[in-house]
């Protein structure tokens, strides 16, 4: 059953108690690293953790869609996002809780992270280096790089459920699959991470050698979206794609970077149909040469 969206009275209702900003029909293509994608009925940007709180109670009783934009492995179909949007841009909080404990607030970047950690000469994170997403995004998708996961050192979880009750998860309760972490409906705000003393030197050496790979090895200077696809098992997306002739694939602005065939690059004025035309033709011709079917890791949001 398809449902309504919400009228604009219906969302002013959800929103009545919230103190944070309240942007309406607000393009989301900004906020996202490929820079794509069509307006929100409503994005919110809540002022601290109990206006989050309010957020989702007012979504909640009132039966409306609500998703949490961190916006780098992401994307918004040309139409938009039917409901509320959230950023938790003003969730930046972040301390050494005790020993080599640190808590980080949902919308701390990984980049500040890492800084942090190295700062207080922790190590743990350096897998990290060069992923510009949020830390409540790398819990949700155990974001990672072959050096390591966020499940690694991810003690537990500051979250709230889909009726608004604030809960701590240990890790140990939560299942971490390849680029998902299987949570309960509801939304992280912040994180704890066990990380170790280490010699600053040797995190900061780490932290170079694999930004300089990636720098190497991927199109960081253009408006992309990470990894597209999920490394099948035993094999990698990037060498399927490239072996099946379609590096440089393109299709308006969107296209299969020539540097790394696993990202998709936006030459300037991409749309969402483009990219998700492009990814289709990528999985048809893999799926044509090599009998496999290319999973995404993006997640594709909006309305059709
Ligand atoms: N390859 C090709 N052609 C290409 C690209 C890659 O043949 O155009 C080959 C490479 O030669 C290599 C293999 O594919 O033998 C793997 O490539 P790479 O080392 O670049 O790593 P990846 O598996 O494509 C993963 C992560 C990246 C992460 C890098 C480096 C996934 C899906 N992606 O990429 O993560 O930066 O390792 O650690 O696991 C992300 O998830 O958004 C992301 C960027």
């Amino acid at each position: 059953m398809l449902r309504q969206p919400p009228t604009r009275e219906q969302l002013r209702r959800a929103l009545a108690l919230v103190e944070g900003e309240v942007r309406w029909r607000e393009p989301l293509a900004p906020l996202t690293s490929l820079q794509v994608g069509g307006p929100a009925d409503v994005l919110v940007i809540p002022a601290d953790v109990e206006d989050v709180i309010r957020v989702i109670r007012g979504a909640h009783v009132n039966h409306i869609p609500l998703m949490v934009l961190g916006g780098t492995n992401v994307i918004i179909r040309d139409k938009g996002v039917r409901g509320m949007v959230m950023q938790l841009k003003h969730l930046t909080h972040i301390q050494e809780e005790a020993d080599h404990l640190v808590y980080a607030q949902a919308g701390v970047r990984l980049p500040r992270l890492m800084q942090f950690a190295l700062g207080r000469k922790l190590s743990g994170m350096e897998w990290a280096a060069g992923i510009p997403g949020t830390v409540g995004g790398g819990v949700v998708m155990n974001a990672g790089t072959r050096l390591g996961e966020m499940k690694d050192v991810l003690q537990a979880v500051d979250f709230i459920t889909a009726n608004g009750k604030r809960k701590r998860i240990e890790a140990t309760m939560l299942t971490f699959l390849y680029r998902k972490t299987t949570l309960p409906k509801g939304i992280v705000v912040g994180a704890w991470l066990k990380l170790r003393a280490a010699a600053k030197a040797t995190i900061q050496s780490a932290t170079k050698q694999y930004l300089q790979y990636r720098k190497a090895t991927q199109p960081l200077t253009l408006p992309n979206a990470g990894s597209v696809f999920k490394n099948p098992i035993g094999d990698s997306a990037g060498r399927l794609i490239e072996a099946a002739g379609l590096k440089g694939l393109r299709m308006g602005d969107a296209e299969v970077s020539t540097k790394h065939a696993n990202f998709i690059v936006n030459r300037g004025t991409a749309t969402a149909d483009d990219v998700l035309t492009v990814v289709r033709t990528v999985q048809a011709g893999v799926a044509k040469k090599f009998g496999v079917r290319l999973q995404l890791e993006w997640k594709v949001i909006g309305e059709r």
